[in-house]
């Protein structure tokens, strides 16, 4: 296959920064086409690789007109502007992997409650393959359109994922998740200056956040019941980095062994999942910079406890983005991560 050619659209934010970032290294993209609202520097240093082309940037993103420079497009935007264009570029062939939460959800009122606003688009919802590639690989390579996940979902789901799907767990979970700053994208608000951030410790949005109803939908799906989940975030005074310490009701009483040998052979053969020997738990530097997500686990009588940790901009983002890129295509998974 020729190279594939590429857009990123909101390259200037932190998570479509970081796939301009990983593109301009992979062996088999040509990033063509890149756009935002800002009118910045143009940033040569990350077209090394990419020799033959040089990216178009224009004014402010039309996607008929970017349709001609770009056969995928990564749309790296807050929610509620993704569903402004998806439609367009789908219907003129266009494949797109949007790592906003706009089609996240199948069922429509959840997300306008969850988000506030009216979907302008809800009849794609429906299409839409959520983007955790450890699960729906099968449903991504066929796909033309790619919900990536969430940052606190993707680390609770792989989390718990062997558990769920033995049908070892009983239907309440407790995730106590923690994450850095970078996570709230680069807007500026009072709560994202250096002084609300450094040296503290904040719970926010404490069972109420937006990424519950993700994570309660998915665990659902592969459980095939209704789980009780109370999720409770918080910001660390750092750039980036996530950790989930999840409280899991078993159905039964169970060694540390048992479930270790469980997430040992569940992910053996996934590229980016990786279980620590027993008696060892990951934290937010081993993942720096990586598409892994790293897991820990133990038991207490009938209480699991896992701990899961991943970059929020990578694995929570835009490397994942990137491999479902690579599923979508059919190129080894790991190609360019
Ligand atoms: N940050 C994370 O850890 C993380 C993890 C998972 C998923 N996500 C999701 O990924 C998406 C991007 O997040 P982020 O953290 O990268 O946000 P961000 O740093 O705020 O960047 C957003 C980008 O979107 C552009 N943009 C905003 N409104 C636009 C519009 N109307 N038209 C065109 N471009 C527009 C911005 O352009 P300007 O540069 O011109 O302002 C900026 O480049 C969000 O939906 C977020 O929820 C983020």
């Amino acid at each position: 296959m020729e190279r594939l050619r590429v857009g990123i659209v909101g390259f200037r934010g932190y998570t479509g920064n970081t796939i301009l970032r990983i593109l301009s290294r992979h062996p088999k993209v040509d990033l063509t086409y890149l756009i935002d609202q800002e009118k910045g520097s143009f940033p040569e240093e990350f077209f090394s690789y990419s020799k033959k082309t040089k990216p178009i940037i224009s004014g402010e993103f039309d996607p008929g007109n970017a349709s001609h420079y770009a056969d995928l497009f990564f749309l790296a935007l807050p929610h509620t502007v993704s569903m402004l264009y998806v439609g367009d570029l789908l219907k003129v062939g266009k494949r797109v992997i949007d790592l906003s939460a706009d089609y996240r959800f199948p069922d429509v009122s959840i997300y306008e409650k969850w988000y506030q606003t009216r979907h302008k688009n809800p009849q794609l919802l429906k299409q839409a393959v959520y983007g955790l590639s450890e699960i729906f690989r099968a449903e991504i390579k066929k796909t033309d359109l790619v919900a990536n996940p969430g940052c606190y979902p993707t680390a609770t789901i792989l989390g718990t994922l062997p558990l769920l799907k033995k049908g070892l767990l009983k239907d309440e979970i407790i995730v106590d998740a923690k994450s850095g700053a970078s996570g709230a994208g680069k807007k500026l608000t009072p709560s994202s200056l250096f002084a609300a951030v450094n040296e503290n410790l904040r719970p926010y949005k404490v069972n109420c956040h937006q990424h519950a109803p993700e994570i309660k939908m998915i665990l659902e799906k592969v459980a095939g019941k209704q789980i009780d989940l109370t999720f409770v975030p918080h910001l660390i005074p750092m750039n980036k980095g996530l950790l989930t310490t999840i409280y899991a009701s078993l159905n039964k009483e169970m060694e540390t062994s048992e479930i270790f040998n469980l997430y040992r052979n569940f992910y053996s053969f996934e590229p980016f999942v990786k279980v620590l020997n027993k008696g060892e738990f990951p934290q937010t530097k081993d993942v720096l910079g990586t598409n892994y997500c790293r897991i820990g686990v133990t038991a207490n009588k009938n209480k699991a406890i896992i701990i899961s940790t991943l970059d929020n901009l990578m694995k929570g983002a835009a490397s994942q983005a990137v491999q479902n890129m690579n599923i979508m295509f059919g190129w080894e998974e790991s190609t360019g991560l």
